[in-house]
């Protein structure tokens, strides 16, 4: 099959796919980022460097396991390189000089407006494409840098300044969840120079409390912190966020670099749907290594050949405006449930469901064990078909509320 053309220009530079490793070990020196684009990823966003080198604890990773999956989030305590600046430099000049064609994105983190500066010239000087501003890591042991900084609109911009004075490179602004409004900070980043904005860094949590230890996992010591929560749990929030700065008419036309629990094509496209024009991934390649990216890239292709989309560009923002607030949805129909009764194993659970939590809207037949629908208690919220293991409860007959019109609806 003919791949579709994955290329995209961001910030205005050219890159072969959209898909990035975002900021993190999984980019953190030149064999890493090698066997990433020789496995097919467009970009990375090296691990995050500074004058600062962080001294980590061990174990500094747990995951979250719930009914037998594992990695549903992924909690880690670790900070910025661990390299010395010096060595971070030299792999960046490296790749760059292999991967010439590959985007390289430097992520920087200083303590001071000269720290930023000095920086982002530095990482110019070493070939690096586009630099990120780490605005975000929620467990710095330092509170003049990370999640602090990001939720100040005034260092952002002032961070972003002095970033841009030391460089002609684009910059991103990397936003942190742990905040109500995002806008604020994106706002104040353009306003200070930046040129894009990459979101979501990771949620602050408290994973696996130890009943026995009482403490939280990783436990180091006897203590845990507050630390951040990434992988596919986040993705919920994180879209959420890109929508909101998609929308958001200050930042009209800002890219958007999307990150937070993508691990498909579909969670990619997800992302791109609601406004970013490329995607970051960590957890994930975490979990399961650089090859994730293969399936990205034909998933992605076949969609657009299916679709008949020629660009990654057509599909950006394509979702957006089908993100209303509450007051502007429709609420003039009840759509009921429809039971298929050849999928039905007579388990009962949309029954218990439906009377514990719902509207005791269905009657359980002892003698057969299948559900019965009293329509006249039925709300249609749709919580039985949520809970059907056997996925056999469909969109059934839409009935309009009484003085509404009756219209053709999307379902
Ligand atoms: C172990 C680990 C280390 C990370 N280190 C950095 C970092 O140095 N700089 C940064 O900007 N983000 C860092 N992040 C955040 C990720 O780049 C990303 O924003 C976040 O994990 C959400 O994406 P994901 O769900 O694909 O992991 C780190 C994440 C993890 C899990
Ligand atoms: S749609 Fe809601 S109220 Fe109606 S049967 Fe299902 S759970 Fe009960
Ligand atoms: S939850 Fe689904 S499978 Fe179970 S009884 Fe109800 S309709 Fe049947």
């Amino acid at each position: 099959m003919k791949k579709a053309d994955l290329s995209i220009e961001f910030c205005g530079v050219n890159c072969e796919n959209p898909f990035f490793l975002s900021s993190s070990p999984v980019s953190n020196n030149y064999e890493m980022c090698a066997k990433a684009f020789d496995n097919g990823w467009g970009g990375v966003v090296f691990k995050t460097i500074g004058f600062f080198i962080a001294n980590e604890v061990s174990p500094r990773f747990c995951n979250l396991n719930k009914e037998g999956i594992s990695f549903i989030g992924f909690k880690n305590m670790e900070q910025i390189a661990e390299h010395g600046l010096e060595y971070n430099l030299e792999q960046i000049k490296k790749i760059k000089e292999n991967y010439p064609d590959k985007v390289l994105v430097a992520s920087i983190m200083g303590q001071n407006e000269e720290e930023w500066t000095k920086l982002a010239k530095v990482v110019e000087q070493a070939g690096a494409d586009i630099i990120e501003c780490n605005f975000s890591c929620p467990q710095m042991t330092s509170h003049s840098m990370g999640v602090d900084v990001g939720q100040s609109k005034n260092l952002v911009k002032m961070y972003s300044k002095a970033t841009k004075k030391g460089s002609k490179l684009p910059v991103l602004a990397k936003m942190t969840p742990n905040i109500g409004n995002m806008k604020t900070p994106a706002i104040a980043s353009i306003e200070g120079g930046a040129n894009g904005i990459a979101a979501i860094n990771t949620i602050k949590s408290i994973i696996n409390i130890d009943l026995n230890k009482l403490s939280a996992l990783p436990i180091i010591n006897g203590k845990s912190s507050i630390s951040g929560y990434s992988g596919k749990a986040i993705k919920p929030i994180a879209l959420r966020f890109i929508c909101e700065l998609a929308k958001c008419n200050e930042l009209k036309n800002v890219p958007i670099s999307g990150i937070g629990g993508i691990e498909t094509w579909e969670d990619a496209l997800e992302f791109i749907m609601l406004g970013a024009s490329n995607v970051q991934v960590t957890t994930a390649v975490m979990q399961y290594g650089y090859r994730i990216v293969e399936d990205m890239i034909s998933g992605l292709s076949f969609y657009m050949e299916e679709k008949g989309f020629k660009t990654v560009k057509e599909m950006v923002g394509l979702a957006v405006k089908n993100i209303v607030p509450p007051e502007n949805l429709e609420r003039d129909y009840i759509i009921y449930p429809e039971f298929n009764f050849h999928r039905c194993v007579g388990c009962g659970r949309c029954y218990i469901s439906c009377y514990d939590g719902g509207h005791q809207a269905i009657k359980w037949n002892k003698e057969d064990r299948t559900p019965q629908l009293e329509i006249e208690n039925c709300v249609g919220c749709h919580l039985c078909s949520n809970v059907c293991p056997a996925n056999c409860i469909e969109f059934g007959e839409v009935k309009f509320k009484d003085n509404c019109r009756k219209r053709d609806i999307v379902i």
